[in-house]
């Protein structure tokens, strides 16, 4: 399991790295113009690169999961770690909605005017796999010091 643990820790440090990075970019840019030439260029290889190690962290998750006997556990909250497990899965289900969504508008209206709820989705989405990642690296964090 040593190997399936360092692919998912460095999955991990892939996803959550470039969406600070994204995050980031976006509120140090503030030029519109700037902002459509670096997005139109980054965007279609920052969708792909993403969604291939998202895939893997879930599958190595899931892996994971599996070797320590956990699955069965998710959707009980009887004992702290059946709790920590089930929370963790929840808020990857609403981040994997969330990346879904994001990747959704940014390739259908990539290089095109969006409309205001286009805007208002993809923002809300960035915000949402931002928020969602820092939440779920605590639950990590707390299941793996119980295992
Ligand atoms: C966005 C999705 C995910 C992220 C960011 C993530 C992140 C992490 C990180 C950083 C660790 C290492 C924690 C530490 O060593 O303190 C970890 C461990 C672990 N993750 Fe995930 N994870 C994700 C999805 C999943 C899923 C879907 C499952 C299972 C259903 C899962 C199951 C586990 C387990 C069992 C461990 C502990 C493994 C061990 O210590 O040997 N993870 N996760």
């Amino acid at each position: 399991m040593t190997w399936t643990l360092y692919l998912h820790i460095l999955a991990a440090c892939a996803w959550i790295g470039g969406s600070i990075v994204l995050f980031g970019l976006g509120l140090f840019i503030r030029d519109k113009a700037t902002q459509e030439i670096v997005y139109g260029a980054i965007g279609p290889f920052y969708g792909y690169f993403e969604t291939v190690w998202l895939l893997i962290l879930i599958s190595t998750g899931f892996i994971l999961g599996g070797h320590y006997d956990l699955l069965p556990m998710i959707g009980q909250t009887n004992t702290e770690l059946a709790y920590w497990i089930t929370l963790k899965v929840v808020l990857v289900s609403g981040l994997s909605i969330a990346t879904i969504l994001h990747l959704y508008i940014a390739f259908a209206t990539h290089k095109r005017n969006r409309t205001l709820m286009q805007k208002l989705l993809s923002r809300g989405g960035s915000l949402a796999i931002f928020t969602l990642n820092l939440l779920i690296l605590w639950a990590a964090m707390n299941i793996r010091s119980m295992l």
